[in-house]
C-alpha cells in the first residue's frame, strides 16, 4: 500500500509525510516546487531514516499522473498541491482555479480511470467565509471572500458529487485553521519562496532581524486586546490528524468534511508575547491598518474532528513558536 502526496515537499504534506513515514507507510511525493525546495525531500530521508521516490512535477499533467500510478501500487491520494496567496488569488482567479481546482479535476480522473478511491483534500477554514456564528462547525454555511477560498469549496462541491456518484469514493476535506510551527528535528518547517504574507514566517524573518519590524495590520477590532484573533495549529498536530483521516477513510467510504482547528483563538498581540516569552527574542512592532479581506476573529469547533477521528490537537502556542523559531535558527545556520 503506498500514497501517492502531492504538494509533497511544501509546508504542511512534508511534515505529514514524515509521521506517515515514521508509522512505517509507504510514501512517493509529487511537487512541481513552485513554493518549496528539492533540499526538503533529503531532510524528510535524513530526518525518518527513509527512502522514498519523489517526482518533480505538476499534477495537471495526466501523462505524469499515470507514470506514478503505474510505477508504485497507490491505494490512496493526499493532496496538498495548490497555491495559498489570498492576495495572488484576487489579482489572477484564474491561475488559481487552473492550479486548485483544475489540477484537482486531473488527478481525481486519472484516480477514477485507475480505480484509486481514497482521497484526502487539503481544505481551508476560508471556505466559510464571514462567520454567522461562532465557533465555526461544519455546517456553518460556506461563503468564501476571495478567489482562493472559492477554489477550496469548488472541488469539495466536486468531491461532493463523486462521492454521490459511486460508493466506492472514500474522501476527507479537511478544513485547515492557521498552521504554524515545526517538525521536533528541525530540519524541515515552513520556507515560503517569496516574501511571507502570514503572520508566523514574517515574525520569523523580523526576529532573524531580515526585516526592520512586523507590522499589526488593525488594533481596533472588537477583540480582547483589538487585534485579530486566529485559530494557530502545530502543524505536527495537523500531520497526526492526517494519519487519523487516513484511517477513517479506509473503514468509511464517503464524504467527510471535517475541521482540523484546536477550539481556541489567540490574538496577533498574544502570539507575538508568546514567542517572545519562549525564545527570549524581541519582535519590534508598527500598528498598521486592517488588511484588506481580513476578518476580526474565527477558530474553529474542534467536536466533530475529536467524535469522528479521536483527534484533537495537543500542542500549545508556546510549542508552536518555539518550534518555528527553533526551525528558523536550524535553516539560517545551514
Ligand atoms: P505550500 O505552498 O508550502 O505547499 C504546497 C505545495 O504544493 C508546494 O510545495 C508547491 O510547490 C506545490 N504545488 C503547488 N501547485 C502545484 C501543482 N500544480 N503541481 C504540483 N505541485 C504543486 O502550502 P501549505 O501551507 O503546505 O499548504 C498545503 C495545502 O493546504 C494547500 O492546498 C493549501 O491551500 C492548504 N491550506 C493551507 C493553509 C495554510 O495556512 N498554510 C490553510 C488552509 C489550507
Ligand atoms: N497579521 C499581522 N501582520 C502580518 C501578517 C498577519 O498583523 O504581517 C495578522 C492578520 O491580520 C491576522 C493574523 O495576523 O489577524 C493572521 O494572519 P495570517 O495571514 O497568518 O492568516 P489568515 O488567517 O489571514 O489567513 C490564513 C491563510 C489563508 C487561509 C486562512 C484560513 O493565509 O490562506 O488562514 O485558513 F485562507
Amino acid at each position: 500500500m503506498t500514497i501517492l502526496i502531492t504538494g509533497g515537499l511544501g509546508f504542511i504534506a512534508s511534515h505529514a509525510a514524515a509521521s506517515l513515514l515514521e508509522s512505517n507507510q509507504e510514501l512517493v511525493l509529487l511537487d512541481n516546487l513552485c513554493n518549496s525546495q528539492e533540499s526538503v525531500h533529503q531532510k524528510l530521508e535524513k530526518l525518518t531514516d527513509r527512502k522514498f521516490p519523489f517526482y518533480r512535477g505538476d499534477v495537471r499533467d495526466k501523462k505524469l499522473l499515470r507514470k506514478i500510478f503505474s510505477d508504485h501500487s497507490i491505494t490512496a491520494v493526499m493532496h496538498f498541491a495548490g497555491l495559498k496567496s489570498v492576495a495572488e488569488s484576487v489579482k489572477d482567479p484564474l491561475l488559481y482555479f487552473d492550479n486548485n481546482v483544475g489540477g484537482t479535476i486531473t488527478l481525481l480522473e486519472v484516480m477514477q480511470e485507475l480505480g484509486v478511491y481514497q482521497f484526502i483534500f487539503s481544505s481551508s477554514a476560508t471556505v466559510y467565509g464571514v462567520p454567522e456564528y461562532l465557533p465555526y462547525d461544519e455546517s456553518h454555511p460556506t461563503k468564501p471572500i476571495n478567489p482562493y477560498g472559492q477554489s477550496k469549496l469548488q472541488v469539495e462541491a466536486i468531491l461532493k458529487d463523486l462521492a454521490a456518484s459511486d460508493s466506492r469514493w472514500a474522501i476527507a476535506c479537511l478544513r485547515y485553521f492557521n498552521p504554524v510551527g515545526a517538525h521536533p528535528s528541525h530540519l524541515i518547517g515552513e520556507l515560503p519562496n517569496d516574501q511571507p504574507n502570514n503572520l508566523m514566517p514574517f515574525m520569523m524573518q523580523v526576529a532573524a532581524k531580515q526585516r526592520p519590524f512586523l507590522t499589526v495590520f488593525g488594533n481596533d477590532y472588537e477583540t480582547a486586546d483589538g487585534t485579530g484573533e486566529r485559530d494557530y495549529i502545530h502543524v505536527m498536530d495537523l500531520a497526526e490528524g492526517h494519519e487519523k483521516a487516513l484511517a477513517l477513510i479506509q473503514k468509511t467510504p464517503g464524504m467527510h468534511i471535517i475541521n482540523l482547528g484546536t477550539g481556541k483563538p489567540h490574538s496577533v498581540l498574544e502570539l507575538v508575547r508568546t514567542f517572545e516569552k519562549v525564545t527570549g527574542e524581541s519582535i519590534p512592532m508598527q500598528i498598521g491598518k486592517r488588511r484588506d479581506g481580513d476578518l476580526p476573529v474565527y477558530y474553529a469547533s474542534a467536536d466533530k474532528a475529536k467524535d469522528v477521528l479521536q483527534w484533537q490537537a495537543t500542542r500549545t502556542l508556546a510549542d508552536m513558536c518555539l518550534s518555528s523559531w527553533q526551525f528558523q535558527l536550524q535553516h539560517l545556520s545551514s
